[in-house]
């Protein structure tokens, strides 16, 4: 197993920008900090021992930067990328044209992203589709990026489905949406499997990254649903990660209030879609921070 205290150091804010020089061809919605450690976990972090997951790539910036890192590492295995490949017209304007991709019709991107992943595509299947509808039967997974956990009910379909296949002591599990004000129950459920993982790194805009430490079987799926927990329940888990992640030296205060401020306004929404106001007031403001 690779040393887990290496993370202390944030090693990928060192990488030379030239290695990311084509992966950066490609749009992206992730900062550039969560790009960089994108290309570590893959050149760096991995062994080949499993293949990479990337739930929610867009048009494929997300693997872009995960196939450039696990292409100069030399990995043998598949980087599977799934999406339902589609854009609205506002993320075509604010992302996409945004980025360098000519103005186009309609809201279909799978073919965008095939030619995106050209440099790549020897390493790289794409999964079309819902992902809540589909399979894993592909092996280990040694990174597994969530970034489409826009429902407590696409995240808890997500987890059913691929955290079985994590090995411990080395899989990582990167929550792209963990300090997102809009996603709350993220932290909910990786406190529920507190017991199967360890918080190891804060990567600015929104991510936390976690090693697997014990093997996710029936038991932990089980404890480590959101969707059947009431609004209380989710208020306590919440604090309880909180309280968590501040013990191990990371600070959330800022996020997690807001969180709290979302959960509290909307109780009882599922999708991050449907919270419409994002908190303005000061941590320090919020009844129960
Ligand atoms: C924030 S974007 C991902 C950004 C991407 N990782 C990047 O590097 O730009 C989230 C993606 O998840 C996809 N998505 C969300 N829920 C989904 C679902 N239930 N099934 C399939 N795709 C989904 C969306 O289509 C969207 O492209």
């Amino acid at each position: 197993m690779t040393d887990p205290a290496i993370f202390k150091d944030a090693p990928w804010d060192a990488l030379d920008p030239a290695l990311l020089a084509q992966a950066a061809k490609v749009p992206t919605m992730l900062a550039p900090e969560e790009q960089r450690f994108y290309f570590w976990a893959t050149s760096e972090w991995m062994q080949d021992k499993g293949a990479v997951v990337d739930l929610g790539c867009f048009v494929g910036g997300s693997t872009a930067r995960l196939a450039a890192g696990h292409q100069l590492a030399g990995h043998t295995g598949l980087i599977h990328a799934y999406d339902r490949f589609g854009a609205n017209e506002a993320a075509k304007e604010h992302i996409l044209y945004a980025q360098g991709v000519a103005p186009f019709e309609g809201s279909k991107t799978l073919d965008l992203a095939i030619d995106l992943l050209t440099p790549w595509t020897e390493r790289i299947a794409l999964h079309p589709g819902q992902i809540e509808e589909q399979i894993w039967d592909e092996g280990p997974i040694e990174i597994l990026v969530m970034d489409a956990s826009k429902s407590v009910q696409t995240m808890d379909a997500m987890t059913r489905t691929f955290f079985p296949s994590l090995i411990p002591g080395q899989s990582l599990v990167v929550q792209q949406d963990y300090l997102f004000w809009r996603l709350p129950w993220i932290a909910m459920q990786m406190e529920l499997l507190a017991d199967y993982f360890t918080p190891v790194a804060s990567v600015p805009g929104h991510t936390m990254v976690f090693l697997n430490t014990k093997q996710i079987d029936d038991d932990a799926l089980n404890i480590g649903m959101v969707t059947p927990r009431t609004h209380e329940q989710r208020l306590d888990l919440l604090e309880r990660a909180k309280q968590r992640l501040t013990a191990a030296g990371f600070d959330v205060t800022k996020p997690m209030a807001e969180q709290f401020w979302t959960l509290q306004k909307h109780p009882n929404t599922d999708r991050a879609g449907h919270f419409t106001q994002k908190c303005e007031v000061e941590p320090a403001q919020i009844a129960r921070p």
